[in-house]
């Protein structure tokens, strides 16, 4: 073998191993980003300092104290599916309260749709029984899909309502966002305030099945911005709010 044929083998072999390396890179890349940003569901889990703050972050990861109750829990002025006024489920804190009334005004008086309130503030101890009886009846892996284990629901902030409408029947089903009631919503519940919670296309970072009839209220600039740029609330509060803060710093 002469020398320029070693040296054209050499060179293709050092061709061959620095593109393997690049393709290497490159696969591996996205996904070690991805497990950085993405945090194992019910494994990192902080408590929330913030549990009063409209913005406050409740998920699989975030908590709030087992004995945070809100102070300001109203009853609900609008229509009910069950009214008892002992119902917790028939408070939500006054500025959220407030807001509901306006945006179930707001589509009768705009379209002539007849929204109901169903499930709104829930205490820890609630929550305790709620999950455990899911648990119970369909296993850890499937409640979690629907049910929040206690202290990481959001509706014991008293900021999160579930709504429906005859038109389902006063279920919370999915087929509530392809009723024109839950179409609407899911345009205009910003402008007061709210946001779907937990949209079809974003459930792997939710951890939570579609749920077009959870609303939880962050105020209407947050409610604006999460609706115009299409963000789930963890999108908000650990991406745009972080930088904020950052360049207030
Ligand atoms: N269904 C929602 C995820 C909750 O239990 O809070
Ligand atoms: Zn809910």
């Amino acid at each position: 073998m002469n020398r320029m044929r070693m040296l054209l083998i050499a060179m293709s072999g050092l061709l061959l191993t620095m593109g393997l390396v690049t393709v290497f890179l490159f696969q591996t890349h996205p996904a070690r980003e991805d497990e950085e940003v993405m945090p194992t569901f019910y494994q990192d889990i902080i408590e929330v300092d913030n549990p009063d703050s409209l913005d406050v972050l409740v998920n699989k990861n975030y908590r709030l104290p087992a004995d945070y109750e809100p102070s300001d829990l109203v009853f609900l002025d609008v229509p009910l599916y069950n009214k008892d006024e002992n119902n917790e489920a028939n408070y939500l804190r006054k500025e959220a309260a407030q807001a509901l009334k306006e945006l179930f005004e707001a589509a009768n008086d705009e379209k002539g749709y007849e929204l109901i309130a169903r499930s709104g503030y829930r205490s820890y101890e609630t929550q305790v029984m709620l999950y455990d009886r899911y648990v119970k009846e369909d296993g850890v892996e499937v409640a979690d899909t629907y049910s929040a284990r206690p202290g990481h629901s959001e509706h014991q902030t008293g900021l999160t309502i579930d709504i429906t409408s005859d038109s389902v029947h006063g279920g919370l089903t999915e087929t509530f966002g392809e009723t024109d009631e839950g179409k609407w919503i899911a345009d205009n519940a910003h402008r007061f305030g709210f946001i779907v919670r937990y949209p079809e296309d974003r459930v792997d970072e939710t951890g939570y099945q579609y749920e077009p009839w959870h609303l939880r209220y962050v105020g209407v600039e947050t409610a604006t911005s999460i609706y115009r740029d299409q963000l789930i609330l963890e999108d908000y509060v650990l991406n745009v709010m972080k930088q904020t803060s950052f360049l207030w710093d």
